[in-house]
């Protein structure tokens, strides 16, 4: 499929969800893989995420990190207290020229994601980046343009995608446990931190907006975000909401200046609902037989509500380190020639819905189509 076609349906008013990448098949990543040749990983900025990156792809058979740059002395000295035997540079070009090199990951601000991963393609290596992919959808255009022209592969880091927790409920809604869906509905709040580059949408919505790409498999057709600013700089409370064809809507609730740390989704469908509270240790997921139905009285105006409440369960969740699946998901994906899931036609859908969203806060609440 062209570019054109791929993106078109994005936004376009599409139902259909065929242009969405196939799911990943669950349990496709605990075979063993088998690996033609070592992928030689570079990776570019040793910040805050920089070092789970490094640690999860030198844990992948396969995959061997071969050198880390990073333009502050002290980031580099931390990688070399912690992986002796890695290079390190200050230089990007060490990495992004390399012939040692075939895969790049990039571990920088978000600003500085399309420069990077530009040059990265351009020297004919694949490309692991971070969320949110890039600072606007004409870049994130841009370079998938690039990777399809040079046959390369691009993932985008969305990590919570390789979580147990989402996997099962990919699944659940698979199968139609849940029924059709009317609503999904999370919250994710704490104290900081707060970003120098980007407000509180940009830093903590690409999860829930990408878990929810993921979920309901639909195009949205309008956002609506409200929220405040109340330092100077950038915004660190926000509400966004989705709307999709057929009632579903979604609600994201992020902020910066909460006092306590809340990880919370639910998921409202015909048959089932569901919570997921991502800082439970145990029993994250749990699914409630609970619903309602209506029916017409007698008269026209009449609702006659029923109310089912059943059974509680809580799925069993595989516990795998998210970040380290999808490191082996990307190098099998490299080894194979496959496509990823989270590639970067899914890190752009994120992308225009965060566009919009900020589109809609700097007008306070206006609804901005897709
Ligand atoms: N997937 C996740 O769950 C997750 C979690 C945290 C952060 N992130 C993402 O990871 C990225 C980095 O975030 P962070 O919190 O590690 O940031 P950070 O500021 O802690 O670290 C960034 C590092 O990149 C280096 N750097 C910046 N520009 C550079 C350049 N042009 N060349 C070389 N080095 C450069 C900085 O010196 C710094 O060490 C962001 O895109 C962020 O959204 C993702």
């Amino acid at each position: 499929m062209t570019l054109e076609a791929q993106t078109n349906s994005l936004g376009g008013g599409r139902t259909s969800i065929s242009a969405y990448s196939e799911p990943w098949p669950v349990g496709v990543l605990e075979r063993d893989l088998v690996l033609s040749s070592t992928v030689r990983m570079g990776v570019i900025g040793y910040g805050y995420w920089g070092p789970q990156i490094v640690r999860n792809f030198s844990g992948i058979e396969g995959c061997k990190v071969v050198a880390v740059a990073d333009k502050s002395p002290e980031a580099l000295r931390r990688v070399r207290q912690a992986h002796q035997g890695l290079e390190v540079s200050s230089d990007v070009n060490a990495i992004l020229s390399s012939a040692a090199v075939d895969a790049v990951a990039v571990v920088t601000p978000v600003w500085t994601h399309f420069e990077l991963a530009k040059a990265a393609l351009e020297n004919g290596k694949h490309v692991f980046v971070e969320k949110p992919f890039t600072s606007s959808a004409e870049q994130a255009e841009e370079l998938i343009e690039l990777a399809e022209k040079k046959n390369l592969l691009i993932m985008v880091d969305h990590t919570f995608l390789f979580t147990g927790a989402v996997t099962k409920i990919h699944q659940l809604i698979d199968e139609g446990a849940l029924g059709d869906l009317y609503y999904y509905d999370s919250t994710r709040v704490n104290l900081g931190l707060f970003q120098h580059d980007v407000n509180v949408v940009w830093d903590l919505a690409p999860h829930d907006l990408s878990i929810m790409d993921h979920l309901i498999r639909q195009d949205p057709e309008a956002i609506v975000a409200t929220g405040e600013k109340h330092f100077s700089g950038h915004e660190d409370v926000a509400y966004i909401t989705v709307y999709f064809k057929q009632s579903v809507i979604a609600h994201i609730n992020v902020n910066w200046l909460s006092p306590v740390k809340v990880r919370t989704t639910l998921i409202g469908g015909e048959k089932k609902m569901l919570l997921w509270n991502d800082l439970e240790a145990d029993e994250k997921v749990k699914v409630y037989d609970k619903g309602v139905s209506v029916k017409s009285g007698e008269s026209v105006r009449q609702l006659l509500v029923s109310y089912r409440s059943g059974d509680m369960w809580a799925p069993k969740l595989e516990p795998t380190e998210a970040l380290k699946k999808e490191a082996g998901y990307f190098v099998e994906c490299i080894s194979k020639g496959a496509k990823p899931f989270n590639d970067g036609i899914t890190g752009l859908r994120v992308v225009r819905m965060l566009e919009a969203a900020d589109k809609s806060l700097k007008d306070r609440g206006r609804m901005v189509r897709l």
